[in-house]
């Protein structure tokens, strides 16, 4: 047994800290230290959550180097400019940036050689066969290998599948690197596109997997802000921490998916989902949020997530079918708002124009990754359909998938002459449409919402036919 394995065994358990809360065990816990200690942290990888990571732990007080290979991106910044569309990031980045606690630069050696803690915080794409292709952390670890001559924690901030704290160990011994140089941990990020620099910095908890005393002191030193502020923390293995956050997004997908079977139940039978989905949520045991029916969840998340948890099932003859389930019903789910236009039109959409409001995969993001929009619109280009689109931020994305359709300028460009409105993300631009406006401009009044956010009762005043998901209607 290796000194690390040893002291693995004897100390680690889990222990949650919150002002009240006791812990489970207390065998390994932050020492009082901890709270004086300024440390440096390196982040390699300045994508979406190395980026908001970075700008939210300077926040808390730390020096922050951010490091990426890509000079491109490295100037963006250096000039002030966000390479991704985050609402409130740039202020944060801008405030620390002033305040020298946050820095940016494409010499990733220089960046880890100054640090205490080297965060990897690059992507984790899905692979063919759905595992999480973990090149990108390969040539991360390796370069750290190359440029570690201190003690260093290297944390995996990415989403990483499990087991790849003790592989990042196992690497970094097999390049020669002294064992009492660094200590691996894993701290994972649970941060929603559009809200997460709010969710960085006001988190529900913080989950920190160590296997060390030392490493935990300075982990949690780093998030000593939170911790004063009475952030419950869950201090844990490396392995658990790795799964606790495939278990969050898988669970919160599986959420989804149960409420979006329910909605496709109230449209058959006259049920109202969202009625449902409020009374289900006023017991505390299942909470209110994540229960709005929709055109399914998309993003870069839940549906890679989910995937790899399948993957590591079977790589360990683990069946997870609540899982499976989950990701089956929400691609039946993304054909629901094409559907239902179908229906309305009697299956004939050749030459007619549809206007889809909504492109991101869901509100205040430009992401169109695994977004439900691409199936509308892929499958209304399959019937023939004229598709005009808008959305406030991400149609450039978009056009590389679909250059030839027609993107506007704004909503009321999009549904002029439209036989058909699809509104496909909740972004307040449609919540807060001027109906009586679109209806003089459409060539006939045919809504479909799939993420019910117009307003119903001047659809019906206005004359229109509307359809939406799992809510019960009186023009029906
Ligand atoms: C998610 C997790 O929430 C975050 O903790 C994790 O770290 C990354 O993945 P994100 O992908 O940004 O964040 O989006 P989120 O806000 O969680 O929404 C995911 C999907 O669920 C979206 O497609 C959204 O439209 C859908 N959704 C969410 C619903 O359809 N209904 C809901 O009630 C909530």
């Amino acid at each position: 047994m290796t000194i690390k394995q040893h002291i693995h065994s004897i100390l680690i358990t889990t222990i949650i800290i919150t002002p009240h809360a006791h812990s489970i065990t207390r065998t390994i816990e932050p020492t009082r230290s901890r709270s004086t200690q300024h440390y440096t942290v390196a982040i390699i990888g300045t994508g979406y959550v190395g980026l908001v990571s970075g700008a939210g732990l300077a926040e808390f007080g730390n020096t922050v180097i951010c490091a990426d290979i890509d000079q491109n991106k490295i100037d963006i910044l250096n000039n002030g400019n966000i390479p991704i569309y985050e609402p409130g990031l740039k202020d944060v980045v801008a405030r620390n940036i002033e305040a020298r606690r946050l820095m940016f630069t494409a010499d990733v050696d220089a960046a880890i050689k100054q640090a205490d803690a080297v965060f990897i915080a690059v992507g984790t794409p899905m692979g063919a066969d759905g595992s999480a292709d973990l090149s990108y952390v390969e040539s991360v670890v390796n370069t750290i290998a190359r440029n570690i001559d201190n003690y260093k924690v290297v944390c995996t901030k990415s989403t990483v599948p499990i087991g790849t704290g003790a592989w990042i160990e196992r690497t970094l011994l097999a390049h020669g690197v002294d064992a009492d140089l660094f200590d691996v941990v894993s701290n994972p990020e649970f941060l929603r596109e559009g809200c997460a620099v709010k969710d960085f910095l006001e988190p529900d908890r913080v989950v920190i997997g160590a296997n060390t005393q030392k490493a935990l002191n300075i982990m949690c030193g780093l998030y000593n802000h939170l911790f004063a502020q009475g952030t419950p923390h869950v201090l844990t293995t490396v392995t658990t921490s790795e799964m606790i956050k495939y278990a969050s997004n898988a669970f919160l997908a599986a959420k989804l998916s149960f409420i979006n079977e329910i909605a496709n139940l109230c449209d058959a039978t006259g049920g109202d989902a969202h009625t449902v989905a409020y009374a289900m949520g006023l017991d505390n045991r299942i909470s209110a949020q994540f229960l709005k029916p929709g055109p399914g969840f998309g993003g870069s998340c839940f549906p890679k997530d989910s995937q790899a948890l399948l993957y590591m099932g079977e790589q360990n003859n683990v069946k997870l079918p609540v899982v499976q389930a989950s990701l089956i019903t929400n691609e039946t789910q993304k054909t629901k708002p094409l559907e239902k236009l179908l229906q309305h039109m009697h299956n004939n959409l050749a030459s007619k124009t549809v206007a889809v409001l909504g492109l991101a995969f869901k509100a205040n993001t430009d992401d169109v990754r695994y977004s439900p929009a691409r199936q509308t619109i892929q499958g209304l280009l399959d019937h023939g359909a004229h598709v005009k689109v808008y959305d406030p931020a991400a149609m450039e994305n978009m056009k590389a998938l679909f250059p030839a359709i027609e993107y506007c300028d704004d909503t009321y460009q999009a549904v002029e002459n439209a036989d058909a409105i699809i509104v496909m993300t909740e972004w307040d631009v449609f919540k807060h449409m001027n109906l009586e406006r679109v209806r003089s401009l459409v060539a006939q009044p045919l809504l479909i919402d799939a993420r019910n956010i117009v307003n119903t009762d001047e659809l019906t005043a206005l004359g229109f036919t509307f359809d939406t998901i799992g809510r019960a209607y009186l023009n029906q």
